[in-house]
């Protein structure tokens, strides 16, 4: 059955890239809107039976990554309309624009650059007509001078002892990538080494992991793009007053602290204002989001658990996917494929949320690091230019990896009242090799898509009730809620064995794929206002907030609520009871 939405003749591909037009009120979006409503009464099953090529037709490979993407309510009409608005919304114009280092973040005026961190062909990439390369092949030889170093037991302790534990103090991007990549690494871990990873401004994430280090074989990495976050300025300057203060009867001087602290960073002079030589500083540049750094110094952490020459095959496989997303036509591109199809689920079937489901406990921060990197891109109100945005933008971003998943939201996904769209992505094969575990992931991650596609029909229902004997009551009373209605969008993403390259190729494909939906859907990916009002008001109110149990004045600056909260906590922490 092939659906037909407006032919593509009546179209007018290029017509001009303003969002308001592309989204609101163009052909291209009509085309999509009138296929949508053909397939309103049509299953994915029943395209399925009636298309035997559905796989191989929707499926791709690149950089070691398979793609299925056949799971999903397409059709050859929506694709053609999907290549028609990626036409409109000048795809291809805008990757290139990205790679030869225009100012594509046009609110803060810089360049997005992070495909240089990993292009070991050196070729040239120029802001503001220089070119960054060398800077880039610079800064990743310190590094890995300074790994070299440290695996030597060259860079010691201030007791002489070599330094085998690592905690990176920084958040958000200076945070999740690094973390969610060393945990996807694990069997790679060097023997010995440990890397902690402290984030919230929560005392008890620094206290809790450092009560688990010694100051003697401890290296505190301070990640800060800005060197400003008050998150990673809080605990570092805690960091430093734990080694000052553990270390005393040990015999540590001031002095050392600079063998123990390195900063990774863009600012050098707060760097410097903090204590920290400049030659330990590891430089990254502001054409380098945070939600983008872990391929720049930021990934120090990442190369110390690895070594340094698999922090180098991450950095390979992502620009095998550069590559790929660089060269491919629309209709083979993985990246610009995940993010057309994405916009269909999200635009014209409805789907506000889009879970992300490993099915390899090592990717069990992939969902965590994604709900940056796509929501603080993508979950924008306004276009580039300042409109308002007119159609849906960003999904929200949740997952757990599978099969934890299925015991716990899975039920929501199947039979609740919201379509959600997923990404399952497994490995042919396991690190661990223990009996038939592996199989058994497998079989459940093979087993949820065609389970989400398929559905179960009334009838089926009503025929498995009836075959487990039950009484004609029991199958009238259960059989609407053994009824599964199927229709459920899935990407599922395969590869030999999550590799430092595959782990590359995985993370770059969701880069790019963000960077497409920020182009058609309009916005400018790479800033992050939305998270500033949050910041400036939690400054207001600090001083607001006393110590325990030090009486502060009532809270009258704010609303009833702000200020009734405020009042309320600090009565608590003042010994006074309700306030
Ligand atoms: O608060 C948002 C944010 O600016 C993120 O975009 C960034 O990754 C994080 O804070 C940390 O910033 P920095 O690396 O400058 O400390």
């Amino acid at each position: 059955m092939k659906q037909r939405g407006p032919p593509l003749a009546r179209l007018t591909p290029n017509q001009g890239a303003d969002p308001m037009t592309l989204l609101a009120d163009s052909d291209e979006w009509r085309a999509l809107r009138a296929d949508a409503d053909a397939l309103a009464n049509t299953t994915m099953r029943a395209l399925f039976a009636e298309d035997p090529k559905r796989f191989a037709r929707y499926s791709v490979e690149a950089a070691g990554l398979f793609l299925d993407y056949s799971k999903n309510k397409i059709t050859d009409d929506v694709l053609d309309h999907l290549m028609a608005l990626a036409g409109a919304a000048k795809l291809e114009a805008a990757r290139q624009a990205m790679t030869s280092g225009q100012p594509i973040n046009a609110t803060e005026g810089r360049a997005v650059l992070h495909v240089a961190l990993r292009d070991f062909a050196m070729r040239a990439y120029h802001v503001g007509g220089e070119n960054v390369s060398p800077a880039v092949e610079r800064e990743r030889a310190r590094m890995k001078a300074f790994a070299d170093r440290v695996h030597a037991g060259v860079h010691k302790g201030f007791t002489g002892k070599p330094l085998t534990t690592v905690v990176n103090i920084g958040i958000g991007g200076s945070d999740l990538g690094p973390l969610m990549a060393t945990e996807a690494l694990r069997p790679y871990w060097i023997e010995g080494r440990r890397a902690h990873f402290v984030s919230n401004v929560d005392g008890q994430h620094l206290a809790d992991t450092l009560s688990q280090v010694d100051p003697q074989t401890t290296l505190f990495i301070v990640a800060s793009k800005t060197f400003t976050t008050q998150e990673t300025m809080t605990n570092a300057q805690s960091a430093r007053a734990w080694l000052l203060s553990k270390g005393a009867a040990m015999g540590v001087a001031e002095s050392d602290v600079s063998r123990h602290f390195i900063a990774l960073s863009t600012n050098e002079v707060a760097v410097t204002a903090f204590g920290i030589d400049a030659e330990n500083m590891f430089r990254f540049w502001d054409w380098v989001g945070g939600r983008f750094s872990l391929w720049s110094a930021i990934g120090l952490s990442i190369a110390l658990q690895v070594g340094f020459s698999n922090f180098e095959r991450l950095l390979r496989g992502a620009h095998a996917m550069d590559e790929h997303f660089r060269t491919a036509p629309i209709r083979d591109n993985m990246p610009a494929l995940m993010a057309l199809v994405g916009v269909w689920n999200r635009n014209f079937m409805g789907c506000a949320s889009h879970a992300v489901l490993p099915y390899d406990q090592h990717l069990h921060r992939l969902a965590a690091y994604l709900q940056q990197a796509e929501m603080e891109s993508n979950g924008k109100r306004v276009t580039a230019d300042g409109a308002a945005a007119p159609a849906a933008t960003c999904p929200v971003i949740f997952g757990e990896p599978g099969t934890n998943g299925q015991h716990a939201f899975y039920q929501l996904l199947h039979q609740g009242t919201d379509l959600i769209s997923a990404d399952f992505i497994a490995p042919a094969f396991s690190h661990a090799d223990l009996g038939d575990h592996h199989q058994k992931l497998l079989s459940n991650f093979l087993a949820q898509t065609e389970a989400l596609m398929r559905g179960k029909t009334r009838a089926e229902a009503k025929d498995d009730l009836i075959a487990e004997g039950k009484p004609p009551q029991d199958v009238e009373r259960l059989t609407p809620h053994k009824v599964f209605p199927g229709d459920r969008p899935t990407n599922s993403i395969v590869m030999e064995r999550l590799t430092p390259e595959t782990l590359g190729a995985l993370i770059a494909l969701y880069e790019h794929k963000i960077f497409c939906q920020g182009v058609l859907w309009g916005v400018n990916s790479f800033d992050q206002w939305g998270v500033e009002l949050g910041k400036v008001l939690a400054k207001a109110i600090l001083p607001e907030l006393g110590a325990a149990g030090e009486d502060m004045a009532l809270a009258e600056a704010h609303d009833a609520s702000t200020n009734g909260l405020i009042n309320r906590l600090n009565a608590i922490r003042a010994g006074n009871g309700k306030g």
